[in-house]
């Protein structure tokens, strides 16, 4: 069911790669809720994903984008304001990525050149991408800007390994950026930190069927999935959020605020 909360509003989403992300659904929830955007992301997910589809059901130009290159921002901010018509709503940066992760690196043998591009693409081209909005002037007043991150910004979760690094990183951009596009233009940046979601990035980090469980029976509500995530990150792009800034959200049924659960200490006892 539509309310139109983002009717009139222009944005740019950034990572969406198949139908489990988390912005292919902020994607179809922002476009059922009157919201024209452009969808973007790196050159070869573009190749590998199946963005074209999501396009089309929203009617959305794709740029291709990786986030760590100021070039591509610039191209991507500029065609944007050309193709919807004006500055910019709201910017969803929804990506992550760790080579260590992904090549299954020991905590303890990291590759530092693969922890520098871990930081570059999941956390600095957070950075990168508000610089780029400000510079170029793409942003309107009182627009909104968005960021995932995950609660091993704050607690240690052994397989996240260097992505933890990165989500404080996150977290801390989304502070002081939001400090200065707030002063500036009215702009707010938050950061919403989701619950493990079956999604390309989530099952890439080992042992997270297991995880996935335990944050499950740890959270009153349970796990928040990719669709509630969508609804939230919407509702911050709408009106309704404009005085909300520099703020980790948690959006986790419960699980950051729980000590134990009965469902756990059921699976405990068994
Ligand atoms: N899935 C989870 O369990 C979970 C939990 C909390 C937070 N998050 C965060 O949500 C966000 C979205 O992840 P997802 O779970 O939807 O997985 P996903 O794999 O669908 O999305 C990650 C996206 O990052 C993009 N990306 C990687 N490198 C890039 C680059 N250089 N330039 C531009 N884009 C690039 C990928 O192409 C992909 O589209 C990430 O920040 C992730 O850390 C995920």
């Amino acid at each position: 069911m539509s309310h139109n909360l983002l009717k009139g509003k222009r944005g740019i989403i950034f990572g969406a790669l198949d139908e489990r992300s988390i912005a292919w659904k902020v994607a179809q929830v922002a476009h059922a809720e009157g919201a024209s955007f452009t969808l973007t992301n790196a050159p070869i997910a573009l190749r590998m994903g199946t963005i074209n589809k999501l396009a089309e059901e929203c009617e959305a130009e794709v740029i291709p984008a990786d986030a760590t290159s100021i070039e591509d921002l610039e191209n991507l901010f500029t065609k944007s304001m050309e193709v919807l018509g004006g500055k910019i709503d709201f910017v969803l940066h929804s990506i992550g990525m760790s080579p260590n992760v992904r090549k299954g690196r020991d905590y303890g043998d990291l590759n530092y050149d693969w922890l520098m591009k871990t930081l570059d693409v999941s956390a600095i081209s957070f950075h990168k991408v508000m610089q780029t909005a400000e510079k170029l002037d793409a942003m309107n007043e009182w627009g909104s800007i968005m960021g995932l991150s995950y609660i091993a910004a704050q607690r240690s979760f052994p397989d996240y390994s260097d992505m933890a690094q990165a989500k404080a990183m996150l977290e801390s951009i989304a502070r002081s950026y939001g400090e200065r596009f707030g002063r500036m233009k009215n702009v707010r940046v938050n950061t919403i930190s989701q619950s493990p979601t079956m999604t390309t990035a989530g099952t890439g980090v080992g042992g997270f069927d297991v995880f996935f469980d335990y944050a499950d029976k740890m959270s009153p509500l349970g796990n928040a999935s990719a669709e509630d995530c969508a609804n939230y990150c919407v509702m911050f792009f709408s009106d309704f959020t404009r005085m909300v800034t520099m703020q980790n959200l948690m959006h986790d049924g419960g699980f950051s605020s729980s000590g134990i659960t009965d469902r756990l200490i059921e699976d405990l006892t068994k």
